[in-house]
């Protein structure tokens, strides 16, 4: 087939084979990636127009018992500064957010013991008390069926957890041996079952990535179907193991993108600040592309610089206020508006 019969399949079927994915992925020129952009656009505003949600992105935590290769927080990094929020930071940070705007509060942090499922519970349940009108999002890595379940009872609606490679041989690259592919994998059809929203994801250019890893991160997520999948580029972090490897093509990421959007068109698909670190203009791309959410941070100022994932992360040096407004103004500057909505999946 054709690039150009392989981007309507997409654009009709909402599918692939891996053999098309891969030749699409390989051969892709800048014309046909254009008609695939405005493919993936037009989808993305046939659900939700021109409007863009935004999450309020709250780092709870830079401590980690995990050592992934590519994550400047894993725990092998001594140089790495380590804090914690406490529950009181965590509310104020959500009473700031509501004030801007934010519907939606996305508590990420690393695999810290601290947060125990009473700590967590208590922290959702307060959120949802004082904020009956807004979605609490996690992202605290791998947890027990029984504890996924536990916070979803204590209010908690949506999940994050990017799967980061579909690949059992890929995943063992880029992580210690004590950590398991099938687990996580695990993790994400648990959190499906308990019913939360969903979101898996991957990082694009990860070392050791190859084309035929991408198209099975593709088939996994159309598989996996979640209601939000998450992507950026690689961008390496100078205390891993990964220091010297190159960074992710941002290029290849707003393909992704746009892939992404086809195959699963009503999905929640955030333009990264990965991709806004790699690129200056890169959320903005990232949107033109077929995203439809940004997720600008809430944390506090004195923390930002310490949640360091990967090198030269953006936005780490402005007031909560200046990161909503600057965002507002760079979707506006593209056509599109950032919206106060709790920004809920729409079913296809
Ligand atoms: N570059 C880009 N993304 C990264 N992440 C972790 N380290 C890096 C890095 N060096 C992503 C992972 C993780 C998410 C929170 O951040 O995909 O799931
Ligand atoms: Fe954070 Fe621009 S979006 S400073």
């Amino acid at each position: 087939m054709k690039n150009y019969e392989i981007i309507d399949k997409l654009y009709f079927e909402h599918t692939a084979s891996k053999a098309e994915l891969v030749a699409l992925i390989n051969t892709i020129s800048d014309e046909e990636l254009e008609h695939l952009r405005k493919k993936a656009q037009q989808t993305a505003q046939k659900y939700y127009s021109n409007k863009v949600y935004i999450r309020g992105l709250i780092e709870i935590s830079s401590i980690c018992k995990n050592d992934c290769y590519y994550c400047g927080i894993r725990r092998s990094n001594t140089n790495a500064v380590r804090y914690r929020l406490s529950e009181q930071q965590i509310l104020d940070c959500c009473d700031t957010g509501y004030s801007l705007g934010f519907r939606t509060f996305v508590l990420q942090g690393g695999e810290d013991g601290y947060f125990t499922d009473d700590v967590m519970c208590r922290i959702v349940e307060q959120i949802k008390q004082k904020y009956p009108d807004c979605a609490v999002t996690l992202s605290l890595g791998e947890r027990s069926y029984e504890s996924y379940k536990r916070l979803f009872s204590a209010g908690a609606d949506r999940y994050l957890l990017r799967h980061e490679t579909a690949d059992r041989t890929h995943y063992e690259k880029l992580h210690p041996s004590e950590m398991s592919h099938s687990n996580r994998l695990d993790c994400l059809y648990r959190l499906k079952k308990i019913g939360y929203q969903t979101g898996a994801g991957f990082m694009v250019g990860s070392p050791y990535q190859t084309t035929e890893n991408l198209a099975d991160d593709l088939l996994f997520i159309k598989n996996l179907n979640p209601q939000m999948c998450g992507i950026g580029p690689f961008i390496p972090h100078k205390d891993t193991p990964f220091a010297k490897f190159p960074n992710g093509s941002v290029w290849l990421c707003l393909m992704l993108i746009s892939i992404i959007r086809l195959m699963l068109p009503s999905v929640l698909l955030p333009s990264t600040t990965a991709l806004g670190t790699a690129d200056s203009n890169g959320r903005e791309k990232g949107i033109l592309h077929g995203a439809n959410v940004v997720m600008p941070n809430l944390s506090p100022l004195e923390h930002r610089k310490d949640y360091s994932l990967y090198d030269n992360k953006i936005c780490t040096g402005d007031e909560s206020a200046q990161c909503i407004s600057c965002m507002k103004r760079r979707m506006k500057s593209i056509g599109y508006e950032v919206v106060t909505d709790v920004g809920n999946y729409i079913e296809p």
